[in-house]
Formats: structure tokens, C-alpha cells, sequence
């Protein structure tokens, strides 16, 4: 099998931000298992307000930043959901974000979820579930929630290092289930699967 790709998408404008070390060690990991990632970070590439004109074929939308985020979701074979916990919720930048995508980019594709907030809350990944759903996602069952006492605080510039031995080991839980999902989901969508399905029915 060839590699696995898979997009990671971090929704938090803030710098340094604790989401996106959370999204950075996801990374980091899934490289380890060969997986080739690919980063959408929304703070440093920021998609236009939706445009429900082209909810159906966003690959046709003026913008280029939307077209390579829909090109590089369309490309991948699995999917990572990174946000704050924002007023009980995941943020309103990523829901701007998934909205300017569609059910294609996401049918049969396992999404993993991830979050960071005050507490270990898992508000934002449960909505984030729902969404995952009506975008005809399949959202894993082990998402990521972190809080600030998880992290090494960040020095000079850089990121907060995240060294919580708990979550560190329901990372290995997460990048598992996650490329399963996406080697046994990947025959479903480049049609092997509807094949067999067509021929039992003949
Ligand atoms: C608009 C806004 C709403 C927030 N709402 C919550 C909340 O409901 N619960 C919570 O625990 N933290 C809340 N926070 C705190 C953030 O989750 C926290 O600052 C977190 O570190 C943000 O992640 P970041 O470092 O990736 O930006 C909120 C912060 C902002 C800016």
C-alpha cells in the first residue's frame, strides 16, 4: 500500500498556541508511522467567510486558498480536526473553514479530533463529532482534549511541548486508530469495495 496521507487543520489564531502543539505532536507522531502530513493552520492561511454558492463545488471557488484546501482534503485519506475550546464549542474559525468544504471531501475518511481548553472538556470534540457527521465524516472514538498543565510553556517564540505521560499514551491510541481507519477506509472510497458490492447484487 502506498502511504497514508493525512491533513491536519489547526483552528486557533493565537500565537504561540496550544492547539496547534497539541496538531504539532499529532504530526509528529503520524510521521513516525510514515504517514506523509500535510498542514492546514488557519492562522497562518485563512479561508474567506463561506460562500454557500459554492457549498456543492467548492473546487470552483474564486479563492485560492479554498481551492487548495479543498485539493488537499480531497488528497487526503484521513483527517485531524484541531481547536480551542471556545465557549463550550470548537472555534468559529474552523466551522468557517469546514463550511467552506463538502460532503465529498469527507465521506468514508476517518477523522480524528483534538482540543485544547482550561479544562480536559470534551465540548468541543463532541460538536466537532456531529459536524464530522452531517460532512459524511467518520469521526474516531479516541479524540484528544488537553489543558495548559499538559504542556511544557513555550520558550522563545516556539511552541508549548506537550509532556502529559496520559495523553502522550492516548496519542499512540489516536495515530493507531486513526491510520487503521484510513487503510481500511481507503478501499471504500477508490470504489474496490462498491465493486464487489455491485457484483453480489448481479
Ligand atoms: C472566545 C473564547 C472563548 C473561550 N471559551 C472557553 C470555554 O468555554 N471553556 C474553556 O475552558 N476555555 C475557554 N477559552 C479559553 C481557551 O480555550 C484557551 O485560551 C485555550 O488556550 C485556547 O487555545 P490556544 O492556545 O490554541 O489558542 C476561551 C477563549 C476564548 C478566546
Amino acid at each position: 500500500m502506498t502511504e497514508l496521507r493525512v491533513l491536519v487543520v489547526t483552528g486557533s489564531v493565537r500565537k504561540p498556541s496550544y492547539t496547534t502543539a497539541l496538531a504539532t505532536a499529532v504530526g509528529a507522531r503520524l510521521s513516525t508511522d510514515n504517514a506523509k502530513v500535510a498542514w492546514w493552520d488557519l492562522a497562518e492561511q485563512p479561508v474567506p467567510i463561506a460562500d454557500p454558492a459554492f457549498h456543492r463545488a467548492p473546487e470552483n471557488h474564486p479563492d485560492l486558498a479554498v481551492r487548495r484546501l479543498v485539493k488537499l482534503t480531497d488528497a487526503a485519506d484521513a483527517i485531524v480536526l484541531a481547536s480551542p475550546l471556545y465557549h463550550n464549542s470548537f472555534s468559529g474559525v474552523l466551522k468557517n473553514a469546514l463550511d467552506c468544504l463538502s460532503m465529498r471531501q469527507f465521506q468514508h475518511k476517518p477523522v480524528g479530533l483534538a482540543s485544547h481548553g482550561r479544562q480536559r472538556s470534551t465540548q468541543a470534540v463532541d460538536q466537532l463529532r456531529t459536524v464530522v457527521r452531517g460532512l459524511r465524516g467518520v469521526s474516531t472514538t479516541t479524540p484528544l482534549c488537553t489543558m495548559d498543565s499538559d504542556y511544557l510553556p513555550a520558550v522563545n517564540g516556539g511552541e508549548p511541548c506537550l509532556v502529559a505521560p496520559d495523553i502522550v499514551e492516548r496519542l499512540e491510541r489516536f495515530v493507531t486508530e486513526l491510520l487503521d481507519l484510513a487503510a481500511a477506509l481507503r478501499p471504500l472510497r477508490t470504489g474496490t469495495v462498491a465493486r464487489t458490492r455491485a457484483e453480489r447484487v448481479q
